[in-house]
């Protein structure tokens, strides 16, 4: 066959399945429909709610398949000590970016006695099925027991404990230290336990610092053994451990792992142990899977003509968004003051991109709303945007540090003499519509959000809302118009955000700078 008329795309599935079934792997053919009910009872271990159902000739309530594993879980049967092997390309259906996105899985999923060599067969797959794209990748692997189970020796409310896994998660160095001042009030110590949050990187590395900090166990000494087992493989040069990873994460049970390939901004592969998702499912047995993105791989692969790609060139940049504006320029110096220097950003000019290679930086300006954007979509390695966008927006970020300046208020204000009458719904003017609508929620009230894009003050004034969600800084526009400050919502600062993907790649200059940026944040 002339290979020439297949896509990158569609050479990568037949990479995969060739090596999928030399490994011992049967092809598993699903249908596009799946039973709504098979999803309504497991929402919990879905990407998200949002799945597209219809009616059958029939009559019966049918769903586009939004996951393959559920599918697959339900129809196997391991006789009692085997293993069911299986391995599937399949389009699914999920929402992305506001609307429902078609889109392509190649993956394998291990069903039944599952023992350690079972797990470590399907990292190594993993691994190859990375090194197929691209040598240069990352394959992070996660054992989020570990932090769970130190976590639980604190006693937390669940809502605390929630709230410590996400910063975790996040890497959240201020947020860490507030919680940790907190708990301290309550004559609890956090101890080692933020430590846990920065443990990432080479296994042998993670895997001693662990050690030192008296945490060594059942969980990491078996997380050890894969390790030595993938390195006697030879497939240990992209292996890292992140044992932050997937703790917040209800689908997997044991071992969770990510892949990333350099210059893709996103996770390209996803997988773990889900023992407790087959339980539910009324199967005593373990299972263990993954499934690699195609979509995210899509232009990457096809650009090329091939499955290798090479972004080194850039590799030790740290391409940074800034927000233009007041804001950006205080940080600007702050950046500077940190040894990350590069005059030309600040130079009056028209040019966008300001790059100084000597200190391994690059610069850009962008509109504060923006910010987000570019750092989520892997535009820029690293930003600065302000805590309101973060929790409106809820991007996949690292929120790394508090930069302390930018400070002011997410608040509800009314004119002076509003009295709420709770028979009726209350009218809500705002441009941050989720936040408005999550505090409403957690006090139960009913709202109407009326949505608007600017000078918000204005609507209690005319008549259009009874209230507005919105920035207090100095409280002066506020006064001014005679409104009134009813409750605060949140405290609100800037943050230096980074891409997950890019930080598996850079994170080592990624974490100096914040290191950096910290000490000039105490320093103000
Ligand atoms: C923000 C915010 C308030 C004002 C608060 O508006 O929406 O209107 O600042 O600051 P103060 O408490 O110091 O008076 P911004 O200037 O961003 O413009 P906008 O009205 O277009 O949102």
């Amino acid at each position: 066959m002339n290979e020439s008329v297949l896509t990158g795309q569609e050479k990568l599935i037949f990479k995969l399945r060739e090596l999928f079934s030399s490994a011992g792997y049967k092809r598993f053919r699903l249908s596009k429909f799946e039973d709504y009910d098979l999803y309504s009872g497991f929402k919990d271990f879905l990407v998200s709610e949002d799945i597209i159902s219809f009616t059958d000739i029939g009559g019966a309530l049918k769903a586009l398949k939004p996951d393959v594993t559920l599918s697959i879980v339900r129809s196997a049967k391991p006789a009692l000590g085997r293993t069911e092997k299986l391995f599937y390309d399949e389009t699914i259906y999920r929402p992305a970016d506001g609307s429902f996105k078609e889109m392509m899985q190649c993956g394998l999923e291990c069903i039944g006695d599952i023992d350690q060599s079972c797990v470590l067969e399907v990292l190594k797959l993993a691994a190859s099925s990375l090194a197929e794209v691209s040598a240069d990748y990352v394959l992070r692997i996660s054992q989020p027991d570990i932090i769970t189970d130190a976590i639980r020796g604190l006693k937390l409310i669940p809502e605390k404990e929630t709230e410590l896994l996400k910063l975790i998660e996040q890497k959240n160095i201020s947020g860490l230290k507030a919680f940790s001042d907190k708990l301290a009030e309550d004559g609890k110590d956090l101890g080692t336990i933020a430590d846990l949050a920065f443990l990432c990187g080479d296994p042998d590395d993670v895997l001693g610092a662990v050690k030192a900090l008296g945490l060594w166990n059942e969980k990491t000494q078996q997380l050890k053994a894969l390790c030595d087992g993938m390195k006697d493989s030879g497939l240990s040069g992209g292996l890292r451990i992140d044992l932050s990873a997937g703790c917040t994460t209800k689908y997997y049970s044991g071992i969770v792992f990510k892949g990333y390939v350099s210059g893709v901004p996103k996770e390209v592969l996803s997988g773990g142990r889900y023992d407790a998702l087959a339980a539910r499912m009324g199967k005593n047995c373990g299972a263990i899977g993954f499934a690699v993105y195609l979509d995210a791989l899509e232009r990457t692969v096809d650009a090329r003509g091939d499955a290798s790609m090479d972004c080194a060139a850039d590799a030790n940049m740290l391409r940074i968004a800034l927000p233009k504006g007041r804001l950006g320029e205080k940080v600007y110096k702050m950046m500077a003051a940190a040894g990350y220097e590069c005059p030309d950003a600040v130079s009056e000019n028209r040019k966008l991109i300001f790059v100084n290679e000597k200190k391994g930086v690059s610069y850009f300006w962008v509109k504060p709303s923006d910010v987000a954007v570019y750092v989520e979509r892997g535009a820029a390695d690293l930003g600065v945007c302000g805590k309101d966008i973060l929790m409106e927006h809820s991007p996949a970020v690292y929120e790394l540090l508090d930069l302390k300046t930018g400070i002011c208020r997410m608040a509800v204000a009314a004119k002076a003499d509003f009295a709420d009458d709770p028979g009726r719904p209350l009218t809500v003017a705002t441009k941050f519509e989720n936040i408005a609508a999550k505090y409403y929620a957690s006090l139960g009230r009913d709202i109407d959000i009326i949505r608007l894009n600017g000078s918000i003050e204005l609507a209690p004034l005319l008549g259009l809302s009874d209230v507005i969600v919105d920035i207090v800084e100095t409280g002066t526009t506020l006064r001014e118009n005679g409104l009134k400050e009813r409750e605060k919502i949140a405290d609100i600062s800037a943050r230096l955000i980074a891409n997950k993907a890019s930080y598996e790649f850079k994170g080592k200059a990624a974490a100096r700078l914040t290191e950096a940026l910290g000490k000039q944040v105490q320093n103000d």
